[in-house]
């Protein structure tokens, strides 16, 4: 019986999935919920060289989204366990190896689409009957401003504006399927960070953009499903009319 009562007065873990936290966004992301006391569930492509990422106490598996069929796989190994948060996170875009219209590579093409745009549906839809079990339960991606076809005013970029729109496409018809299971999903805006993909010249730094999509994230409810979203919290248009990359 004491038993019993002690465990019901013990405050839940929380329990969050990021893909893409061995770096950038998706592992000051890792750190951040750690350091609040939650259980961090971090995906990256190579674990043993993951040593910041180790540090932070996180639980590390391995994923390599462009191999989609090891998605499922991943997520049996979850069991039943339920996920509170989910951070579709990871992402390719390598502005050194992204040429304009006569130097697409057409196998990085498909493979940025892979990691940018499949691999989140996929891995939420894996994820449903954990997320279902979770209290209050978000899922989300990381989007950019970069899939916003208005803003397009020179060529190039191909891979990543293209897979990003898709991305952004992608989260609105998932938000739409999972409104039978009360799991909203929305898109959130980092802003241009300091990271390897956003370069050193970007001007905000990876901690703040982090811990302000992370207040985001813990007001969101179904009113705001399938929005997009500023890491200040302000619904940003998916055919956004000014470029808001300071
Ligand atoms: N930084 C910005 O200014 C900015 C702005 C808007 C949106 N975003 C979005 O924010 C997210 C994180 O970006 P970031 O700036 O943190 O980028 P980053 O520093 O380049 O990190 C990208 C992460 O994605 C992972 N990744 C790449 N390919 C993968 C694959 N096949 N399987 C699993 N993981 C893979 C990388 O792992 P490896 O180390 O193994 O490559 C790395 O952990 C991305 O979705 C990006 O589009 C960033």
């Amino acid at each position: 019986m004491l038993l019993v009562e002690r465990e019901i007065s013990l405050p839940k873990m929380k329990t969050a999935v990021i893909t893409g936290a061995n770096r950038g966004l998706g592992l000051e992301f890792a750190r951040q919920y750690r350091a609040e006391g939650w259980e961090v569930i971090a995906c990256c492509r190579n674990p043993e060289d993951a040593v910041e990422l180790s540090a932070t106490g996180a639980s590390i598996h391995k994923l390599d989204l462009q191999k989609l069929d090891s998605i499922d796989r991943f997520v049996s190994s979850l069991g039943q366990r339920p996920i509170d948060i989910l951070i579709n996170n990871a992402g390719i875009h390598d502005r050194s190896k992204e040429e304009g219209f006569s130097g697409i590579e057409t196998e990085r093409w498909v493979e940025g689409f892979k990691v940018n745009a499949i691999a989140p549906v996929l891995l939420t839809r894996a994820l449903i009957e954990n997320l279902s079990a979770a209290r209050n339960p978000i899922a989300a991606t990381i989007g950019s401003q970069a899939g916003c076809l208005t803003l397009y005013d020179t060529g190039g970029l191909y891979l990543y504006r293209t897979s990003k729109a898709a991305a952004h496409s992608a989260a609105v018809i998932m938000a739409n399927d999972l409104k039978p299971f009360g799991i909203p999903y929305v898109c959130l805006r980092p802003g241009h960070t300091k990271t390897d993909m956003g370069g050193r010249d970007a001007p905000y730094e990876i901690d703040e953009s982090v811990r302000m999509m992370r207040d985001v994230l813990d007001q969101v409810d179904m009113t705001q499903t399938g929005c997009f979203l500023d890491r200040t919290g302000a619904l940003i248009s998916w055919n956004m009319e000014e470029d808001l990359n300071e």
